[in-house]
């Protein structure tokens, strides 16, 4: 089994994660009669204080539509909502604000670019390369999309700690290959996959590139122009901010060439029953009133987690994930799933003779937030030969005295199932 790879330290200054829990009021609270422990934060990560002062605010005293209105209210919301969009540009150090869309989260960026881009440029015959460790998100829209076209989906392997097999990878490119579809982080085992690397090889075959960010943008700094991607999604809830509003970033002159994917207002510039022509970028694909809140919130997260330092989140989180690994290692019936060299801060794991939903529900009366499931990533556990894992992700709120409470509660689960 590798050891999991800590993030350089000393470089940066470690979090005080005692003082950034106050900023996180719902984590004050008793579950089942004990202090919560939250690691769910794969699913969703809790909203600091200024994300909901953001919203409430908004709410309160500026709520109107955008880009429609010259009433102060409209003008106030307006500039809010394009300063959030600018704060995303600069988090990602996209090229320009027309490279942002708001989305609904990363599921409806996926669902874009396959039906916009996909739609349009994909025949039969062409492949869409995707790996074995992806979620549903990054599957289903691109079967979908060889449903309608013709193209094949191809599967890049991973090996038995969870990793990608580069050289399968590599191989399976090829003149056909028109859109390579990874996740920078899987949700299902925490494997951080060599974007960079990925990128360089799917262009250099002349691939279109789409990296599903969701458990990568809350982990690490990402970089657009030093990725080199095409495409890369994100949603606000996994980064501390509100639900329903997420991010897809993607290449300016891939956005202009693709055409529109929803009809409505603010993505036309012009319409006859003739016909109609399409707004700039990024208003062209985002049809309709946006969420006006969940972008200024996510805006205030943005605010939020610079402040902290992405970096020092990183190592905080890398730090806590390399403490809860040895400990799972020294558990005994434990075994931890997706042991890659390289992970961000999640731990799959199963105890021997109990189901995970079971692990799940003593964990939950012990006050520990936990998910079990498939975790929207069937062909891993099938990989993996088991139906479903336990999973304890981590986010910058946590600290040790978390995971010890973690496998307080894991002790207590195995001595109840062995009674
Ligand atoms: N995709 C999210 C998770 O991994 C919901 O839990």
């Amino acid at each position: 089994m590798s050891v999991v790879k800590i993030a350089p330290r000393g470089a940066v200054a470690l979090l005080d994660a005692a003082s950034v829990r106050a900023d996180f009021p719902i984590l004050d609270q008793q579950v089942n009669g004990r202090p919560l422990t939250y690691l769910d934060n794969g699913a969703t990560t809790q909203k600091p204080q200024v994300v909901i002062d953001a919203t409430t605010h908004y709410y309160r005293h500026d709520n109107a539509n955008i880009h429609r209105g010259v009433h102060a209210l409209s003008q106030r919301a307006t500039e809010a909502f394009d300063s959030a969009r600018e704060k995303v540009r600069a988090l990602i150090n996209a090229s320009s604000t027309a490279e942002v869309i708001f989305t609904r989260g990363t599921t409806e960026a996926i669902n874009l670019v396959a039906q916009s881009y996909g739609g349009s440029q994909l025949e039969a015959g062409d492949e869409v390369l995707v790996t074995a460790m992806e979620h549903h998100a990054n599957i289903v829209p691109w079967q979908l999309l060889c449903a309608k076209t013709g193209a094949v989906l191809k599967v890049a392997p991973m090996d038995n700690q969870g990793a990608l097999l580069l050289d399968s990878f590599a191989a399976l490119l090829s003149e056909r290959t028109r859109l390579v579809a990874v996740a920078h982080v899987s949700n299902a085992l925490g494997t951080v996959n060599p974007v960079a690397e990925l990128v360089r090889l799917a262009r250099a075959a002349g691939a279109v590139t789409m990296i599903d960010g969701a458990q990568g943008a809350p982990h690490n700094r990402v970089d657009m122009q030093a990725l080199g991607c095409d495409f890369y999604a994100f949603s606000g809830h996994k980064l501390y901010g509100p639900t329903g509003i997420g991010v897809l970033y993607g290449r300016e002159a891939l956005l202009d060439a693709m055409p529109p994917w929803q009809g409505g207002g603010d993505m036309i510039r012009t319409v006859s029953f003739e016909g109609s022509t399409w707004n700039d970028l990024p208003a062209k694909f985002e049809a309709g009133t946006p969420h006006i809140a969940g972008a200024i919130g996510l805006g205030a997260a943005i605010d939020y987690i610079e402040a902290l330092g992405l970096e020092r989140i990183a190592a905080h989180e890398q730090a806590l994930l390399e403490y809860a690994t040895g400990r799972a290692l020294d558990q005994p019936g434990m075994r931890i799933i997706g042991t890659a060299g390289e992970k961000a801060a999640i731990l799959s794991f199963s105890l021997a003779g109990i189901h995970p939903h079971d692990v799940a529900t003593i964990l939950d009366h012990e006050g520990v937030a936990i998910r079990a499931g498939h975790h929207c990533a069937m062909p891993v556990m099938t990989h993996f030969k088991v139906s479903a894992t336990a999973r304890a992700s981590f986010g910058l709120y946590n600290n040790h005295a978390d995971v010890d409470a973690l496998f307080r509660a894991i002790t207590r689960a195995q001595e109840f199932f062995s009674q």
